[in-house]
């Protein structure tokens, strides 16, 4: 069935879709979650895979065309393959493609791309073990390339992207390192500045090392040369100027994209997050669960999605850090 296309009070219309699958992790990135680990939701206050595919069916059908698969971990979740397949023949959906911190992929990759997986973001802070170590508080790198290695192994599964969160202090000394690993692989390595998402809520302005410091310490040694980008792409890539690979910035702090912005959000407990930073959230799981049909539950998305927020106010005085970490909104 086809529905109206989906569009918020500020006219950008919403085609991409995050799920987050649990809120659980098998690691404890600073950045993210504290060392000891976050209340988990109860296993009854998750959204079933059901429930799950009956929304993105839905959202399908007034012109989602982009999914992408999160957590916490999503390959924690018991089963996972079992989801992607059954999201992956959704009707209207052109893209389904995962984020996941690699740990389990050298035993789930095989299933994933039977399931219908076709782009992999795996998430790499360092490629040193014991910065790699000290960042996620695993250590867990020889796994983790081991897994991204099981990935390559399947050639429909392209591009495959490493992202790397960018931190003042810590990932200066991994801009070259990652700038040679993207020169020598086929891997796309791309910098994801710092959010106020942390767990720990240390985050600070200065804490955020911006693309801009990135691409000079890269470009110093590498010459770069920036590519052509789609209005709604959150990454600027550049290329090597010898031709050889590329890299990515991903710049929401010191160059907020939120006027293309085409995305919401789906928590695994079943609210819908019209920003990263929204401070206020729709429910969906209790309709979902008190047979609302799918017209009602069209008119409580679409009534969410108009009041998506004009931008985030990261940096802003009186800006708030919103109540849940990355782990629980998903990335
Ligand atoms: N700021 C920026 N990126 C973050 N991620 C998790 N927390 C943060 C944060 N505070 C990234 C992870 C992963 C994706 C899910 O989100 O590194 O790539
Ligand atoms: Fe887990 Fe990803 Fe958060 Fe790290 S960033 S703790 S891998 S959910």
């Amino acid at each position: 069935m086809r529905r109206e296309r989906l569009f918020d009070g500020h006219g950008r219309r919403i085609s991409d879709l995050r799920v987050s699958v649990t809120d659980r992790c098998n690691f404890r990135c600073q950045y993210c979650m504290p060392a000891e680990g976050l209340p988990w939701l109860g296993r009854a206050d998750i959204l079933t895979f059901e429930e799950i595919e009956r929304l993105v069916r839905l959202l399908a059908e007034m012109g989602v065309t982009d999914v992408r698969l999160t957590g916490g971990e999503p390959l924690v979740r018991r089963d996972f393959p079992r989801l992607v397949s059954m999201l992956a023949g959704t009707e209207g959906l052109r893209d389904l493609s995962l984020t996941t911190n690699g740990y389990l992929l050298e035993r789930d990759a095989d299933a994933l791309v039977e399931a219908g997986i076709r782009r992999v973001n795996v998430s790499i802070d360092s490629l040193q073990r014991d910065r790699f170590f000290q960042l996620t508080r695993r250590d867990a790198l020889p796994r983790v390339l081991r897994g991204l290695e099981a990935l390559a192994r399947h050639p429909e599964v392209r591009p495959i992207k490493v992202n790397a969160v960018a931190i003042r202090g810590f990932t200066e000394q991994e801009a070259l390192p990652f700038a040679e690993f993207a020169r020598r692989t086929e891997f796309q390595v791309r910098f994801i500045e710092f959010m106020p998402l942390d767990g720990d809520r240390a985050w600070t302005p200065d804490a955020v090392l911006t693309g801009r410091e990135l691409r000079e310490l890269i470009g110093r040694v590498y010459p770069l040369e920036e590519l052509p980008r789609e209005p709604s792409a959150t990454a600027r890539v550049f290329r090597f100027a010898d031709g050889r690979g590329e890299i990515g910035f991903i710049d929401p702090v010191s160059e907020p994209f939120c006027a293309d912005c085409n995305r919401i959000r789906l928590t695994a407990d079943g609210k819908l997050r019209t920003c990263l930073f929204s401070l206020h959230e729709t429910d969906l799981r209790e309709p979902l669960r008190s047979g609302a049909g799918d017209d009602e539950l069209e008119r409580i998305l679409r009534d969410a999605v108009w009041r998506k927020e004009l931008k985030h106010h990261v940096g802003e005085p009186g800006f708030r850090q919103p109540p849940r970490s990355m782990s629980a909104i998903g990335g």
